[in-house]
């Protein structure tokens, strides 16, 4: 398998970056709509459950739903005066600003930013989320799975219900979609069967997405923030269990043909995202700051324990699941050391509490 977005490619310092800087090529994939999505519908006549531990994840699910609107005390203020997140460590601008003797203000200003333009790109993954959901309905060959993935269409409405009104009432901003984002979620909603998508988003950006989100839940002091975050996170949970229980089953049907096509396919789209080094996210904001990119990511990239912390989120979820279902292998181990997303144990340090309550049996 090709390295994705190779045109993308070239280096800062020695590490080889994805990066989209020809406004022109951002707006084009911005304004690209419609995706030609090959699909097969399947029928199945059985409606008794031939899938034991999905449709008990499927019962999981109806317990834990809840109503955006109704059930987040929306009346919670959040003030671009006050700081709603760790003023050290909780994001990259204002440490970066900090650092450089920048105000108080400026530094609380671009964690504002940074922090919208995150909720944004979540935005439009639960988008991608819900329209992926709605073709696994069809495409998957079980009831049980059809089951499931009607019910997770149903928490990725509500998911972009919460973080859409999350943005217009308290934020008052969506930032477009950043172009290497794009261009991975067009291929996931694009891929020929149900497995590969199963594996591209239940398992790679739901596992990165617990991830990221539990980051958030650590950094974050606001209490409007935490209750979304902590009931969007419970979701996607259940929705990275999927994705594991799924590709146990696939796992153990692969030929070795298959196995090294989903060993290469995982790290690619991780690398991907690891190559952009928040580069979509900088070249938005550092203008505004008097920053250059750049300098940015060669500054972070300078750092001695950078490996360490680059893997981070990484090593919280979605690595320790690859490792477990057997899609890491010696074959792949060293790459995804060499570009910093793999650190220490392959297993991490411990699986997400909730990925491991919503599998059977624990
Ligand atoms: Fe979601
Ligand atoms: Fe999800």
């Amino acid at each position: 398998m090709d390295t994705l977005l190779a045109e993308q490619r070239r280096h800062i310092g020695d590490f080889q970056v994805v990066d989209f800087v020809d406004e022109e090529q951002i707006a084009g994939l911005r304004k690209k709509l419609d995706v030609d999505v090959p699909l097969e519908l399947h029928w199945t006549w059985e409606y008794g459950s031939e899938v034991e531990e999905l449709r008990a994840l499927y019962e999981r699910g109806k317990k834990g739903q809840w109503n955006a609107e109704e059930d987040i005390d929306w009346s919670i203020p959040l003030a671009r005066e006050e700081w709603f997140m760790i003023k050290e460590g909780g994001a990259l601008m204002p440490s970066v600003l900090s650092m450089m003797g920048a105000d108080d203000s400026i530094c609380r200003a671009a964690a504002w930013d940074e922090f919208s333009h995150l909720i944004s790109q979540l935005l439009h993954g639960e988008q991608a989320a819900l329209q992926l959901c709605g073709q696994l309905v069809n495409t998957c060959p079980t009831m049980d799975a059809k089951w499931y993935a009607g019910s997770q269409v149903i928490d990725e409405v509500r998911h972009v219900e919460v973080f859409s009104k999350f943005l217009h009432r308290k934020m008052g901003v969506i930032h477009p979609i950043d172009p290497t984002l794009k261009v991975l979620l067009d291929s996931l909603l694009a891929a020929p069967t149900w497995k590969t998508k199963v594996l591209g988003m239940q398992t790679l950006f739901e596992g990165m997405a617990v991830g990221i989100m539990d980051l958030v839940k650590r950094a974050n002091t606001s209490p409007l923030i935490a209750d979304i975050i902590t009931r969007v996170h419970q979701d996607e949970a259940r929705h990275a269990a999927f994705g594991i229980l799924t590709m146990r089953r696939t796992v153990r049907e692969a030929t070795p043909d298959e196995m090294t096509e989903m060993e290469d396919f995982s790290f690619n789209v991780l690398e991907t995202l690891n190559a952009n080094q928040q580069l979509d996210m900088l070249r938005d904001l550092c203008p505004k700051y008097g920053l250059d990119a750049e300098n940015v990511v060669l500054m972070l990239l300078g750092q001695e324990n950078w490996a360490q912390f680059n893997s981070d989120v990484f090593m919280h979820t979605v690595i320790p699941n690859l490792a477990r279902l057997g899609l890491i292998t010696e074959r792949t181990e060293a790459k995804y050391r060499a570009c910093g997303i793999m650190w220490g144990d392959r297993f991490g340090t411990a699986i997400d509490g909730d990925v491991q309550a919503s599998l059977p049996g624990s």
